[in-house]
């Protein structure tokens, strides 16, 4: 029987997401914000990593979004692009990076490209953002849109909370994907929303849509990682599936350590570097013999306080 070698896997490109959209094939998204996890997800095949600024709850421990500065968004993205090379990378864009003027949008949107290893941006927002859409867009920078639960508005919406629940809401949101696309979004994220309402929305764009929290009638899906793991306990969005519970698998692996460590079971020789005979010979005929000291022994410890 032969065996073909699997082809290899080419960059994946806005280009691409779009025409899974047409060709109906589900679109894969993950969040990563260091090189391990990117790596780990790049040989998994998904289709595209979203460098989030859920970095800020889930790695920094802030309790929102909000704090997040270009600088720490910046520092991830770099160890992300040294681990992904397949996957689309998106980096999104903190609070106030994006929001005061357009000139600053483009230019912190354009440093993602420049100095995170980016291929593309995520902006939170909907028609108030047609501005900055169309100027970094026009700067030759893909964009990827952020509707319904938007995390930095988080106490304009009162908290984090499902969106678009009436009609006049869900009507507003379908217009702001119409308007996202016609800016020149290149896929939208859809987030905490009702799974009708995203498929309707989904069905109306040309350009994918992202779930999270939107149902299957999505384009794609996305969870934050660390959710996925089972890394991030703090709490747990009702949409998230937890494939993993890294945390506890983290708790006693690091109970074990302490453990061997106390018992002196690690190192064990096969964790040590070792010299010749000859060397170590050589070594104490250089220091002497008798200056070598001794290590002390728990036991040994005990025996000498009982001698005193
Ligand atoms: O910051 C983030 O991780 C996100 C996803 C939840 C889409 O915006």
């Amino acid at each position: 029987m032969s065996t073909t070698p699997a082809a290899p896997r080419k960059k994946v490109t806005t280009l691409a997401l779009r025409q899974k959209k047409a060709r109906g094939e589900p679109i894969t998204m993950l969040t990563a914000y260091d090189f391990a996890t990117a790596q780990a997800i790049d040989r998994a095949g998904l289709d595209t990593i979203l460098v989030g600024d859920s970095l800020g709850m889930v790695v920094l421990g802030y309790e929102t979004t909000l704090p997040v500065t270009m600088d720490e968004m910046l520092h991830h993205c770099r160890a992300v692009a040294r681990g992904a090379a397949i996957p689309l990378l998106i980096g999104d864009m903190p609070f106030l990076s994006y929001q005061v003027s357009t000139e600053e949008a483009v230019r912190n949107a354009g440093r993602f490209l420049k100095e995170g290893g980016m291929d593309a941006v995520k902006l939170e927002g909907g028609r108030e953002r047609r501005q900055a859409v169309e100027a970094i867009v026009g700067a030759g920078i893909p964009v990827m849109g952020h509707l319904g639960l938007t995390p930095q508005s988080v106490h304009q919406l009162g908290g984090f909370r499902p969106q678009a629940r009436d009609a006049s809401a869900a009507v507003r949101l379908l217009e702001d994907a119409l308007i996202l696309q016609e800016a020149g979004c290149f896929a939208l994220v859809l987030e905490s929303i009702p799974g009708r309402l995203a498929e309707h929305v989904s069905r109306r764009l040309e350009i994918p849509t992202i779930g999270i929290g939107a149902g299957l009638g999505c384009d794609g899906q996305v969870l934050v990682t660390h959710d996925l793991l089972g890394l991030f306990d703090r709490f747990t969005p009702r949409f998230v599936k937890r494939y993993a519970q890294l945390h506890a698998v983290m708790a006693s692996a690091f109970t074990a350590y302490k453990a061997d460590v106390e018992a002196r079971s690690f190192p064990g020789p096969e964790h040590t570097v070792d010299m010749t005979n000859e060397a170590w010979e050589a070594f104490l005929g250089a220091v002497g013999a008798e200056n070598q000291p001794a290590m002390p022994r728990k036991a040994d410890v005990s025996k000498a306080d009982a001698a005193k």
